[in-house]
């Protein structure tokens, strides 16, 4: 394994290179068994390294035919190579070049790093460390470097070749081969190398900068495909205007290129003109596509096009600064996303998924600061805290410093740091320039792990007409930090008279801050409002202005004033959503249906009479009840997952019914018979439509089951057979089973859809479900081979089967403990990734929580464990 040590890095132990890179020659000539890469690398001392060392470049599992220094042929004395290092021992005192000649098995190559193969096609991917498996080189994100690439490939083979940066040349090579050559102006680290080769169509435009440049952009996809990629362009288009208007940043290439490929780890690469994506997030279509697939795809394009200035322009200095690029690029992509949709509807999706996945990850054994000080595979550290969270502390930056002085401190982050390798110092201290204040205390968001839970409790004082908030914070221990310090959280806030009405706040609340945003950065603060007339219901964390749990001694009346009346409609939501969890908290405790609360349902059929028909994405998430993890996440610990199911299942049977005879109203009111047009709006009325569908079911099984199967079979497009068949899953019986063979038979081609089939039923909650999970690894659509496969299949189990996943027996954690052996040897990246699951293993109930470890046990002490598989072990164990 390549890190033999399994050695932990530490941000602390940082120094340059001792060598600089500033030009690689690259001649790649593509062969399906044996690809030759000739580098040729112009080196010279880095002044900042230390003088006359050993020259230690850094490979995997590479096999060197040749080297040579300044064109000689290196003496075998000279220089020491391994699969993972190449030493020259006395490298030149002037600038000098290395000749180096390796060959590699892109077929050969499943770990999907470095040069390999997917379907017919050639190409690369090698954020983090993936470079070194194609060439000896100094892989880390320092080194700046000015590419030029020949890529030579059988024309038949391969007859589109594309490379970073702008075409140069293309010819004829001899032998049925030909060549194409790239040349990328923009010095930039390894990681954003890329090459692809293969036969693709494309789709292709042109977009005119700012500035008035043209700039040719591309799609590639497999051969067929190029009208499924017609909305990825689109949204590229849009992508690069909008980076324009809001950040003033202009695409700097001749051309942009984005290739979708079928086996791939991640989501996407945003290799410098050369955006390399998993196909999932290019491809659409009415029939294949749902409108959260069209939304992704809109966001992940616009997410890898932004990285051309957060990530490529300015690059990390390195990996423990990853949330410099990562963080910042997501923020911009959430921000893209919300001014071309709903604005609130993208804040709620954002927050159900930094609660689902981050809230989750920094509670457990895999908790780590924004920015980590160690790690031993970086590969891990691709994580919901380094994005999501690191968004977060972007958004609270914006709100903290205000707008003006955010987009003044982006401004001069692009200026002063514009073709280097930053730091996150270096961007804060941007923002501390443009905005005149000491963000030292604020800085502490990137070191600092854990969830802070903020506590309100609120007095009102009638005869003095004040009102009075109590403010305190905790954030709880995580691994390697058991003290915590108090954050800086930036609480955007309101007050709401009983009939609705704003109360105006004293200026005196906030003094200080930016309008209606207190800060709370010591463990505890009062706050104390005057000329209040009357007993107010506070709305705090309004837009969730910090990634904090909130506690707030609210009842439920109170907070149904919130949820009818407050102006943020992300604090409308989440009073519903607190609503609708403490019902079910209850019934958790109870075990027996509770007495049914009608304040919720009449508080909900008043919403949707009001707003259903003028903002229906928002009544959607309204009618989503809280998920079983959301519920495991807020009891905490010795968690039942089984009485979880059941009293949410109560929960949404007795407001199903409730709410019957509305539901299908409005279902049958937004039946619609135009055709489908994937924008926001169509979306928003679809959501609601199937969010109707979705909970009358559970009401009103029968007719439910009816109402979907007609939907199933008469729908024009996805989004709606799709949801038709998630609702039908949830109901056993022979309609199911009926749907669930229509739906593989009619897609049986398309790997892509059946990918949501076998999500589907992985995440169906009943114990049958692990049976089912065994046949659908023998269905011929299925491979341990492809990413996607495993993700929806052992993943959706794994990760969104709170019951069956965690079953009381164990057979459900032995299930994927299995699969995460089984492909460890294969990719250990996805097999890592799996492993994850466990992350909140500590939280169950302790039969279940024995089992677990058993099983995490079991995965640790196998010999041979990739140091990916082995760090996750090891930390969910710690
Ligand atoms: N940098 C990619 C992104 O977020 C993610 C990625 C990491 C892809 C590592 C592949 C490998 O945009
Ligand atoms: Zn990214």
């Amino acid at each position: 394994m390549r890190d033999e040590s399994g050695a932990v890095i530490r941000l602390e132990d940082y120094r340059p290179t001792d060598y600089l890179i500033d030009r690689a020659e690259l001649d790649i000539r593509l062969d399906r068994h044996a690809t030759r890469i000739l580098a040729k690398l112009h080196l010279r001392a880095n002044p900042a390294g230390r003088p006359a060392v050993p020259l230690v470049l850094d490979g995997d599992e590479l096999r060197l035919v040749s080297l040579a220094i300044d064109d000689v042929p290196a003496s075998p004395q000279a220089f020491e190579a391994s699969p993972e290092r190449l030493v020259v021992h006395a490298p030149p005192a002037q600038p000098f070049t290395l000749t180096i000649e390796t060959e590699t098995d892109p077929t050969a190559n499943t770990k999907l790093m470095g040069l390999y193969r997917s379907g017919s096609a050639y190409c690369t991917q090698c954020e983090a460390e993936g470079f070194r498996r194609i060439t000896y080189f100094l892989d880390r994100p320092d080194v700046l470097c000015v590419f030029t690439t020949r890529i030579e490939a059988d024309r038949q083979e391969a007859p589109v070749l594309l490379g970073n940066g702008n075409p140069v040349a293309a010819g004829e090579a001899g032998g049925g081969r030909h060549f194409a050559i790239w040349h990328d102006p923009f010095p930039k680290p390894c990681y954003l190398f890329a090459i692809v080769g293969g036969r693709l169509d494309k789709v292709a435009d042109r977009f005119t900068t700012m500035s008035g440049r043209a700039v040719d952009v591309a799609v590639y996809v497999e051969p067929g495909k190029a009208a499924d990629a017609t909305y990825a362009l689109d949204a590229l288009k849009r992508s690069m205007a909008w980076d324009e208007r809001v950040f003033g940043r202009e695409y700097d290439l001749d051309v942009f290129n984005v290739v979708a490929v079928s086996d791939f780890n991640m989501g996407a690469m945003e290799n410098k003109g050369l955006n390399i994506f998993n196909d999932k997030y290019v491809l659409a279509s009415a029939e294949t596509a749902t409108d959260a697939d069209y939304a992704n795809i809109e966001a992940i394009i616009a997410h890898e096009y932004f990285h051309n200035w957060t990530g490529n322009r300015i690059t990390c200095r390195d990996w423990f600064q990853l949330c410099l690029k990562e963080g910042l690029t997501v923020f911009r992509d959430q921000e893209f996303s919300a001014d071309e949709r709903s604005r609130a509807v993208k804040r709620i999706a954002d927050v159900r998924v930094l609660r689902a996945q981050q809230f989750a990850e920094d509670s457990g054994p895999l908790a780590h600061p924004v920015r980590p000080r160690q790690y031993r595979e970086i590969n891990n550290f691709y994580t919901a805290t380094v994005y999501e969270k690191g968004a977060e502390v972007i958004r609270m930056l914006r709100t903290l410093i205000g707008d003006d002085a955010f987009r003044r401190g982006m401004d001069l982050y692009f200026d002063r740091y514009d073709g280097t390798a930053a730091t996150i110092e270096e961007f804060v201290a941007c923002f501390a320039e443009a905005s005149g204040r000491d963000l030292g205390h604020f800085a502490q968001w990137y070191e600092q792990a854990g969830t802070p839970t903020v506590n309100a409790r609120g007095h009102y004082d009638a005869e003095a007409k004040t009102y009075r908030l109590a403010l305190t914070q905790v954030t709880p221990p995580t691994p390697g930090q058991p003290e915590k310090a108090p954050q800086v959280i930036p609480i955007r806030l309101g007050l709401v008279g009983g009939s609705g009405a704003e109360i105006a706040l004293s200026p005196a609340a906030t003094a200080g801050h930016m309008p209606g945003v207190f800060v709370l950065d010591g463990p505890s603060a009062t706050l104390t409002f005057t000329n209040v007339p009357e007993k107010p219901v506070p709305s705090l964390l309004r837009g969730f202005s910090a990634p904090v749990r909130l506690e707030i001694d609210l009842d439920e009346d109170e907070l149904l004033v919130l949820f009818r009346y407050d102006s943020d409609a992300f604090n409308q939501w989440q009073s519903a959503q607190t609503v609708a969890t403490r019902a079910i908290l209850r019934a958790v405790g109870a075990g027996t249906p509770p007495a049914p609360d009608r304040r919720m349902a009449d508080a909900l059929r008043h919403f949707l009479s009001m707003r259903a028909g003028s903002d229906p994405a928002f009544a959607a998430q309204v009618l989503a009840l809280p998920t079983e993890a959301d519920i495991a996440r807020e009891i905490g610990h010795d968690v039942d997952p089984d009485a979880v199911h059941r009293a949410r299942q109560l929960v949404k049977v007795e407001l199903g019914a409730a709410l019957a005879a509305e539901l299908a109203e409005l279902y049958s009111q937004l039946s619609s018979r135009e055709p489908y047009v994937p924008d926001a709006a169509g979306a928003g009325r679809r959501a609601l439509r199937n969010a109707c569908l979705d909970l009358f079911a559970a009401g009103r099984p029968a007719e439910g089951e009816d109402l979907a199967m007609r939907q199933f079979r008469d729908a024009d497009n996805m989004t709606d057979r799709f949801a038709a068949l998630g609702v039908l899953s949830h109901l056993p019986g022979a309609a199911r089973e009926t749907a669930l063979a229509e739906f593989s038979e009619r897609f049986r081609n398309n790997a892509l859809v059946l990918d949501k089939w076998f999500s589907l039923q992985a995440m169906i909650p009943e114990p049958e479900t692990l049976e089912r999970l065994r046949g659908l690894m023998r269905h011929p659509a299925f491979s341990m081979g492809n990413p996607n496969r495993v993700r929806s299949l052992i993943g959706s189990f794994a990760m969104a089967n709170l019951t069956q996943f965690n079953r009381a027996d164990g057979a459900g954690y032995d299930f994927v403990a299995d699969m995460v052996l089984a492909l460890d040897a294969r990719n250990p990246q996805v097999a890592a990734r799996l492993l994850t699951a466990f992350r909140t293993w500590k939280m169950l109930e302790p039969r279940r929580r024995a089992e677990a470890e058993k099983a995490l046990r079991r995965v640790a002490g196998t010999p041979g464990l990739s140091p990916d598989v082995a760090d996750i072990s090891g930390r969910s164990l710690s």
